[in-house]
């Protein structure tokens, strides 16, 4: 039975060498847990598990199989920069899994959020295992559990574990992070060299943009939610506002409204702006952006986006919406 409480004496990490005397400790822990043998982990790009990959390729290098799963549903940049720093810069051992088509494919028609959910869900589990059939020789499967995914505190659905595998594929657990906080898993990342970017990225959801593509997906429309995320995210990031908003992201919804472009009626889909602030994702107020810097993001999204004629910003706190949309 493996110890799941956060030892009593356990300082925080908040310090570059709090974090460096953690990293060094966790080495020598994987080290000793996984001798020479292979650690396969699901690298999402996300906080947790690039943290849990920069520490791990620090302890065993290239027996760390990485396997990023691009499922068509992650925001603009994010395939490329898994493989840029991770592969690239780190010179990891990573498997790149194009899924997008089989994702799409699979989601055809599936118009429920808790099934597109059990879809995505069933399908990465699917690709995980064909994956790893491929490997030989892996003992261990690393995961980005965090302590408040143990304490199941909060909303915010944790979507580390690759729970569902089959039998002959349960391999032991390697979870480094367990005991940290979400901000310490930060210090950590930043002193094992990760990009900000990564390190502080804000909140996504583990269906990923499948949830703001509302309705049954289509390619078209997550183009545009895509597209807009992109533009919204580059905006805030421009606007000093990347850092302080805590979750902010674009929705397209499955109806069209008409509209007008170069003198021609044109009947397009609208794009919802939600932008808001909150500690534990159980309530949410909305961040007060400037309305001169909201005009400019409908100009934006309005031109560049193909096919959205109409871009509209969510006032509403939660409650009584929630902070999605799906
Ligand atoms: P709601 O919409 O319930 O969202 O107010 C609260 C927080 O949870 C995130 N969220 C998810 N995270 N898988 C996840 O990993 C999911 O299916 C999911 N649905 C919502 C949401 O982004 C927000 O931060």
């Amino acid at each position: 039975m493996q110890n799941n409480k956060r030892p009593e004496n356990m300082a925080r990490i908040e310090t570059k060498e709090q974090a460096d005397a953690f990293i060094a400790e966790q080495v020598a822990a994987v080290k000793a847990q996984v001798g020479d043998k292979k650690v396969l982990l699901a690298l999402s790009g996300g906080v947790d598990s690039s943290v849990v990959a920069a520490l791990l390729i620090k302890a065993i290098g290239k027996n760390l199989v990485c396997v990023h799963v691009n499922h068509g549903l992650l925001r603009k940049g994010e395939p490329e920069q898994v493989v840029e720093v991770f592969r690239n810069q780190m010179n990891a051992n990573l498997v790149y899994v194009d899924a997008v088509d089989r994702f799409l494919d699979k989601l055809a028609g599936v118009a429920e959020p808790e099934q597109k959910r059990k879809v995505i869900g069933a399908e990465f589990i699917r690709v995980f295992e064909e994956e790893a059939r491929k490997q030989d020789g892996i003992e261990f499967l690393a995961q980005g559990t965090i302590y408040p995914d143990i304490l199941e505190s909060g909303p915010v659905k944790a979507h580390h574990n690759v729970g569902g595998l089959p039998d002959d594929l349960r391999f032991e657990l390697v979870e480094p992070l367990k005991f940290l906080f979400k901000d310490e898993v930060r210090v950590v990342g930043k002193a094992l060299g990760l990009p900000d970017g990564m390190v502080y990225r804000q909140p996504f959801p583990g269906p990923g943009l499948g949830v703001r593509c509302l309705g049954a997906i289509t390619r078209d429309r997550l183009e545009c939610v895509r597209e807009s995320d992109a533009i919204l995210r580059e905006e805030f990031a421009k606007n000093g506002l990347a850092g302080k908003v805590w979750q902010y992201f674009t929705v397209v919804p499955d109806f069209k409204s008409v509209g007008v472009k170069e003198n021609k009626r044109c009947f397009e889909y609208p794009v919802i702006i939600r932008a808001v602030n909150t500690k534990d994702a159980m309530t949410a107020t909305v961040e007060d952006v400037p309305f001169a810097l909201l005009q400019h993001i409908t100009d934006r999204i309005t031109k560049e986006v193909k096919g959205v004629n109409r871009v509209l910003y969510d006032l509403t706190p939660k409650p009584c919406g929630t902070i999605e949309w799906e």
